[in-house]
């Protein structure tokens, strides 16, 4: 459970995610008990000192959420959910439980978008294609979860995108 991408959403948010599972017709889906895999058990052989649970702060004081806008501080807040793929400066990262080693690229002005416009960002999260026209393996890149994100919402994560320094390719 990558925390470190979603301990930072707001109180309010959280409250909305717990309401919106509230809602949901109750499913009998008996899953195995869950354990460590093989990556777990040697991170846990370092006193869980690597388990995402113990790197985060718990005393961390509670978020308020920035304004909703097309302001770059809330394309930062929406932008949290990016690093849990694209690395912690969104300058490439390893996409969790996927096969070993599927990058994902760099997406600050120093990666492919930093040559693309707002709108060219845009239809890339919204059609899954690319400018050059590749479509990006949903399976990797959940674009098709993105496409409810509202156009205010896109716009404020390419305003942040496009503030931050243009990083080289590093995981
Ligand atoms: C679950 C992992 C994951 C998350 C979460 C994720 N991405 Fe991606 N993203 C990828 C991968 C992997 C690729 C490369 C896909 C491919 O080449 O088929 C990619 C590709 C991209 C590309 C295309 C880059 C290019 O060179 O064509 C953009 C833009 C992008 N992501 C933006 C975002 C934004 C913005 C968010 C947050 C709203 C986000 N991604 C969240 C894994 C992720």
């Amino acid at each position: 459970m990558p925390l470190a991408a979603f301990n930072k959403i707001s109180d309010e948010d959280l409250g909305a995610v717990i309401a919106y599972l509230k809602t949901l017709p109750p499913v009998d889906n008996a899953l195995d008990e869950s354990g460590l895999g093989p990556l777990g058990r040697i991170l846990a052989v370092f006193e869980g000192g690597l388990l995402p649970a113990t790197l985060i702060d718990h005393n961390a004081p509670r978020t308020t959420p920035p304004v909703a806008a097309v302001t770059t501080e809330y394309g930062e807040y929406l932008a949290q959910i990016c690093t849990l793929c694209h690395g912690e400066r969104l300058s490439g990262g390893v996409v969790p439980s996927a096969e070993f080693g599927r990058n994902a690229p760099n997406i600050t002005p120093g990666g492919a978008p930093g040559g693309w416009t707002r709108s060219q960002f845009v239809d890339t999260i919204r059609s899954g294609r690319n400018p050059k026209g590749k479509l990006l393996d949903p399976e990797f890149m959940s674009w098709n979860r993105f496409t409810q994100m509202t156009d205010d919402e896109l716009d404020a994560i390419w305003l942040y995108l496009q503030s931050l320094p243009a990083r080289e390719f590093e995981k």
